[in-house]
Order: C-alpha cells, then structure tokens, then sequence
C-alpha cells in the first residue's frame, strides 16, 4: 500500500515536471529567487533591457557559483519575456572565447552589457565593460559586438579606451575653472583624465541610452572611477564619434541608469564601493550633454542609505504607460555570485523629483 502511494505521488512529480508545469509569476519581488521558464534562477547581472517588436530581452552578465563566479567563464546571458514577470531562457547571447589571445578569453571580467537596436543597420549592437584576462580592472576598456537578430548569436568585433587624444565638449557657459586644463592638471580626477588623454579613457561601469532621434549614447565610469563620461556613439552605433562630456568631476559615480522624460533626461547612479552597497545618486539635465546637476539620493525610508542592499543597473520605460519607469538594481552576492539578487522598483515622481521606495511586491498596476 505504501509502496503504491509513493509511486502515485512520483508519477504526479513527473507529469507535472514533464508537462512544465509551474507557477506562472504575476508580481514582482525584489530580493527573492526570480526563476526563469526552466525553474532555475535568472542568471543575467549587471544587465539592461532591450524591448524590439513587443518582446523583451534581458541581457546580464552569466555568473558562476564560488570564487570565480564573478569573472566570465560563459558570457552574457539573454531571456525573453512578453510581460516582465516571466522570462524565457534564451541561452548564451556572446559567448567568452576558448581562445586565450582574446580580448574576450573564458575567465576574463566582461559586465554590465547593454543591447540597443539601430533601426538604420538593423542590427543588435552590444557594448560591456571589459577587462582582459589576468589583468584584474586595470584594462577599463569598452567592448563591442554585433548581431543580426536580438537573440545572437553576438559576434565581437573589438576593445578599446574610448575618445584617444580628445578633449571633452563643453556646453556653452562652463565655468573655466572646469575646464581641463593638461599643462596643468589641478585636481586627481584632471591628473588621471590627462595621463590616459593619449591612450584613449579608461571604461568601466556603463550603460548606452538611444535617444529619440535615434542617436546613442555610451556613459561610463573613467579616469579610475572618478568621473563619469557621456561619448556619443557613431550613426551605426559602433564606434565613439569623439564628442564627449565629463560629468559629476572627481566625485566616483558608478552604475550609470539613464532615461528620459517629457524632454528631461534622468540619470540615476551609485558611489564607489566595489560589490558593496552605497548610497544611489540622481541627476537630472536639460540636453543630453549637460549641464548635469546632481539631486541627491532618490531612494526613500528603510534601507535607502544602502539602496536596499543593492546598486543600479537599468532603467527600463514601464509598458502600458508613458512616462513611467521601473528601476533595475542588482543585489551583489560576491562569496556567491551566481545567487545574485535583481531589485525592481517603481520609480516615481513628485514635483519633479525622482523617488524610490522599497516594497516585498508589486505589479505594474502600480502604474495605473
Ligand atoms: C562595482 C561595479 C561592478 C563591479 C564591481 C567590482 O562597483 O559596479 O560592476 O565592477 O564593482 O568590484
């Protein structure tokens, strides 16, 4: 009788295993295990969304378990989902290279990829931070590749310091005295920004925005994280015109989120404290290249001091309604990595300004 009972309990184990069956995911609940289509956590950090033809595209950095889990052993992981609750398992989007003399070697740093579509080409273009194989954070390059359709397979085309022997754009009316000035560097942000002025700028963390006239935008932490550069990119998106600004000087912004509404653009930031969580930052401008002009943190209540434990990655339009945003933010289990956390909140707005609260769940009903 026992025997036939746990053989009925495993035969129903089974169907439902085999017919997929699982709980499909009506909320979201920042903090907690998000499972993909095949039950298994989602494995893309660091990441952005790319929304083409009514379907999203999530794409993350594949971390692995222990130690080495922060360093790219598979490459950047991509899921799809048509409601933002429920995601799809869509595989290796760019793979790492079994080819040790590659700028994209298995075991190298390769984070926070973002995919942007360029309407013109018709082709998914991805830029991450890279750091070669071996070589700890000291490369700070930009990264690029290519693919035909939003999926991948990427092709990587190639790495480099952005903006090699330029100097910044300057909106009209910035004060002299910040200005660059290479024959006389006055702070350590200027130092490091003319040292590497003839090898082109250091590139860590970073995000691409494309505007609405169609021109994108690569905004990175350089001169060793001191200062945030906003470079526009070229017509197919995969080179650096040379025009560029320098944001927030010497004051260590990180994890750079931008978006834009009703012809404001918003950035939202971190400190500088490697996988530990800081205080997040906003800023908000007027024109695309400034000047930016630093609001403060937008987060609000318990753990706003720490963005809830977490750090920005993305922010992404909210579907449905114009206007309205949902902040992306990844929670840093570096023992760990792979078991990463992914922080979505609401953001809103009261008179202008940005504000972000911690909440266990929500829908995108919050937005009605
Ligand atoms: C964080 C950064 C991450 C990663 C990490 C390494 O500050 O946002 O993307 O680079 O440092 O310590």
């Amino acid at each position: 009788m026992y025997t036939r009972l746990r053989l009925l309990i495993f035969s129903v184990f089974l169907l439902f295993t085999a017919t997929g069956f699982s709980q499909a995911y009506q909320e979201f609940t920042p903090g907690k295990i998000w499972k993909d289509n095949n039950g298994i956590h989602i494995n893309a950090h660091g990441g952005g969304i790319l929304e083409y033809q009514g379907t999203y595209y999530w794409f993350g950095e594949h971390k692995i378990q222990g130690k080495r889990g922060n360093t790219a052993q598979v490459g950047v992981h991509c899921y799809a989902s048509k409601d933002l609750y429920n995601w799809k398992d869509e595989g290796i989007a760019l793979s790492v290279s079994e080819d040790l003399k590659s700028d994209i070697a298995k075991g190298c740093i390769l984070e926070r990829p973002k995919v942007v579509y360029n309407a013109q080409t018709k082709k998914f273009v991805m830029w991450f931070h890279l750091e070669l194989l071996g070589k700890g954070y000291e490369a700070a390059r930009a990264g690029v590749a290519v693919a035909d359709q939003p999926t991948g397979p990427f092709t990587f085309i190639k790495s480099y310091r952005p903006n090699a022997g330029l100097m910044p754009f300057y909106v009209a009316g910035t004060p002299q005295a910040e200005q660059v000035n290479c024959v006389n560097p006055t702070s350590k942000s200027d130092m490091f920004f003319c040292r590497d002025l003839p090898g082109g700028q250091m590139a860590r963390d970073m995000t691409v925005f494309v505007d609405d006239d169609g021109k994108a935008y690569h905004i990175f932490s350089s001169e060793e994280n001191f200062t945030l550069h906003l470079a526009e990119l070229s017509p197919d998106y995969l080179n650096h015109t040379g025009k560029f600004v320098r944001i927030y000087i010497g004051q260590q912004t990180e994890a750079p989120a931008i978006f834009k509404k009703e012809g404001m653009y918003y950035m939202i930031g971190s400190g500088c404290t490697g996988w530990d969580p800081n205080p997040a930052r906003w800023f908000r401008a007027r024109s695309v290249f400034g000047p930016w002009e630093y609001m403060g943190n937008p987060c609000q209540g318990k753990g706003a001091e720490l963005t809830y434990g977490g750090q920005s990655t993305y922010v992404l339009p909210a579907p449905g309604k114009k206007g309205a945003f949902i902040f992306m933010a990844d929670k840093w289990e570096p023992k760990n990595p792979i078991d990463g956390r992914y922080l979505w909140l609401p953001i809103k707005f009261e008179n202008g300004k940005l504000k972000i609260e911690w909440t266990d769940r929500w829908d995108l009903n919050t937005f009605k």
